[in-house]
């Protein structure tokens, strides 16, 4: 069994949540593992000194410096690991740059806002002789297992990629959208920029959620309501359509960018997948979006309500685009 194999076994099992759990591993029995080491007393304090709150049942990462406003609970950390998955069967792909020759021959690699670091796992068992690193805002990821060649740190992408200048060939940064204001995308950039090698490759992916292909009103409606949450808190509400200028502005070279439109909940199993993906991460933002929306407190109604997005998207054939642009450093 590869260990890709069985850290997609193990991660079906649910964990205890981390906002009930007094102890700072979620233990299992027998040939099962411990799997998550953040756990949280009821101060919302971790293990590790990583603080996290509860707002309306749901865990948020603590960090005033930190814009992203997901919950980071157990539930959504299986979105974010099952969306991967989905990533990778509607894009065929889990990277574009042209980088495959150098994985192969063993490179050193950064996953920029990794999350519970699927990439980098599935990477790091992929390429062998390759070194994977993951840095994220907040302790989402396994601590205690993982490959040989895969290390996992907290950072702020935006303010200090905790590593050295010219340390990395190759950085991978995906769906950020939510989580860098338009200076943080400036200040991450220019990291980036900072820690990779002349001639190295930067990967942005970003989809075009709040610009949706054939948008009916209900989801124009949820569409609005986050552009509303995403410019209050100074983001780009369309940051697909600034890389070129962003990377350009920043000093990179030979810039690729590539737009490839993802079926909503129509026309194959890709369209179904991506909007399973859409109604969980839509349905896991509920309370934030209700700050907006009064009505969407009710849960029984935003349910029915983004069940009928998913009815509208079908019928509409709505797509979403996808983003994906790479770069250079340049060597000089
Ligand atoms: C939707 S998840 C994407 C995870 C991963 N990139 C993927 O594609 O599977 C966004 C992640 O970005 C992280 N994040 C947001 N702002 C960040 C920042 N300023 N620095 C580091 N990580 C950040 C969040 O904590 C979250 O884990």
């Amino acid at each position: 069994m590869t260990f890709i194999t069985s850290f997609r076994q193990i991660f079906k099992k649910k964990t205890p949540s981390c906002k009930k759990a007094k102890t700072a591993d979620s233990v299992m029995s027998s040939s099962q593992v411990v799997i998550r080491s953040v756990a949280t007393d009821s101060s919302g304090s971790s293990r590790n000194g990583y603080q996290f709150k509860f707002e309306d049942g749901r865990r948020f990462h603590a960090n005033d410096e930190i814009s992203y406003f997901l919950p980071n609970d157990d539930d959504e950390t299986d979105r974010v690991h099952q969306q991967h998955w989905i990533l990778r069967y509607a894009l065929q792909c889990n990277y574009h740059a042209p980088v495959t020759e150098m994985l192969e021959e063993g490179i050193n690699v950064l996953d920029s806002g990794c999350g519970p670091a699927t990439w980098v796992f599935e990477m790091g068992e992929t390429y062998q002789r390759s070194t994977f690193h993951g840095v994220d805002a907040a302790c989402v990821f396994p601590e205690d297992i993982k490959p040989a060649n895969v290390e996992l740190v907290i950072g702020n992408v935006a303010k200090n990629i905790p590593y050295p200048d010219e340390n990395f060939h190759y950085v991978h940064q995906r769906l950020l959208f939510l989580g860098l204001s338009q200076s943080d995308w400036d200040g991450a950039l220019k990291e980036i920029y900072r820690v990779l090698k002349p001639g190295g490759y930067i990967e942005l992916v970003e989809p075009d959620l709040l610009d949706l292909h054939n948008v009916g009103p209900l989801l124009k409606k949820l569409q609005d309501t986050l552009s509303s949450i995403v410019i209050e808190k100074d983001m780009p509400t369309k940051v697909g359509s600034q890389f070129v200028d962003l990377l350009e502005k920043t000093g990179y070279v030979n810039i690729v960018l590539k737009i490839i439109p993802l079926k909503l909940n129509h026309t194959n199993k890709a369209g179904d997948l991506l909007w399973d993906d859409y109604h969980h991460g839509t349905i896991n933002m509920r309370t934030v979006l209700a700050k907006v929306n009064h009505e969407w407190e009710d849960e029984d109604l935003f349910k029915e309500f983004v069940n009928n997005c998913g009815v509208e998207a079908k019928t509409n054939e709505t797509c979403i685009n996808y983003y994906v642009c790479y770069a250079q450093k340049p060597l000089e």
